[in-house]
């Protein structure tokens, strides 16, 4: 007997995160449908999704702070059996000049989402949650079970709120089962070179500013502190290939389809359980491409932790995922997509 494709909708699909996640989806022979508002991303990702998979996606471009058109979109679609919350704004800095903004796009559309999944027969969410809700944490490697701290950043609310109302939604609602993802630094792209991260103006990440530079795009990179308590003094993170992060979307949705989890409400880190420093990855970066940054050290940047980075020991144990690439993977496959969209 054929086996019976699961429809699966992601929202932000042609986001950086959303876009790797749809070609996973597509190698597991998932179907996808893609909404996408189009606010910070490209219908030219579309295609090179096709390019890499030879599938293409059904896709409608919906704002998900209209609540009429999300109520319609489901009632076209009422045969989903999964959803992908990648839509949202996520910029750190510039929530916080604009607030209202974040609370209004990330909380409303989280909550019109919920509201149509709710009515679902199949109610199978992942959350794109973030490190970012721990804020400094007090123990390293950082797990699940650290304190929910106060967020550095209106955009980090927006994801700790956001989690706190998938759960209440869970605790009233025992037909839907959820699986939030934190994750820690996304880097990298695919390996085609045909999908990537593309920040619009100068970019706020460090790899993507790191690559501008190397390609000549900036004059010089600024490292925001070396004056930290760390090895080298420069800020520690947990850079996590983007492909890889993608595959423990696939992993999490099976779980659930499979009605594998033990909870209707789970979290999991999403990291490589190694820190690097600033300074690491500007090295790396160097060693693999050969190409010599010009950096100098400046102030430090308001908001910034000092040091995070994942204990993964529950991904890998309970959702039989571990990341398998390594920063040098990231940087090479961040390094050739640069060159391919400037070529
Ligand atoms: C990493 C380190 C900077 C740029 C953010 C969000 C988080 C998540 C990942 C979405 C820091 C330093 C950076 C530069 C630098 N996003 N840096 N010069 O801040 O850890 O996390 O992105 O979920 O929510 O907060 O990532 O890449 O901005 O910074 O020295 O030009 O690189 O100070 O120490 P961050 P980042």
């Amino acid at each position: 007997m054929a086996t019976k494709i699961h429809k699966i909708l992601v929202t932000g699909g042609l986001g950086y995160i959303g876009s790797h996640v749809v070609v996973e989806l597509q190698n597991k022979g998932f179907g996808v449908v893609i909404i996408d508002d189009l606010s910070n991303s490209s219908l030219s990702v579309l295609d090179r999704i096709v390019g890499i998979t030879g599938i293409k996606p059904v896709f409608e471009k919906i704002d998900l702070k209209e609540k009429k058109s999300v109520t319609d979109f489901f009632i076209r679609h009422e045969d989903i059996d999964g959803v992908i919350h990648f839509a949202a704004s996520k910029a750190v800095g510039e929530s916080v000049n604009n607030p209202l903004k974040y609370y209004e796009n990330n909380i409303h559309s989280l909550v019109y989402l919920l509201q149509e999944i709710n009515k679902l027969a199949s109610q199978k969410l992942i959350f794109s949650s973030s490190c970012t809700v721990y804020g400094q944490a007090d123990e390293l490697p950082i797990s699940e079970e650290a304190q929910i701290k106060e967020p550095e950043s209106p955009y980090g609310n927006t994801k700790k709120v956001g989690e706190q109302i998938i759960k209440d939604t869970c605790s009233a609602n025992t037909l839907l089962n959820t699986i939030a993802l934190r994750y820690f630094n996304p880097i990298g792209a695919h390996e085609s070179a045909t999908i990537g991260e593309l920040p619009i103006g100068t970019p706020q990440n460090l790899v993507p500013f790191v690559t501008q530079t190397g390609i000549g795009l900036r004059e010089k990179l600024s490292i925001f502190g070396n004056d930290y308590p760390t090895p080298d003094g420069t800020c520690i993170r947990d850079y996590i290939h983007v492909v890889d992060l993608a595959k423990a979307h696939t992993i999490a949705m099976e779980r659930l389809i499979e009605e594998k989890n033990t909870e209707n409400y789970e979290v999991y880190n999403i990291g490589t359980g190694k820190g690097s420093s600033v300074l690491e990855v500007v090295n790396a970066f160097k060693k693999v491409t050969g190409v010599r940054l010009n950096y100098s050290f400046a102030e430090r940047r308001a908001g910034d932790i000092i040091s995070a980075y994942a204990d993964t020991k529950k991904a890998n144990r309970i959702l039989g995922w571990k990341s398998e690439l390594t920063l040098k993977d990231a940087l090479l496959s961040a390094w050739k997509w640069e060159k391919k969209i400037r070529s």
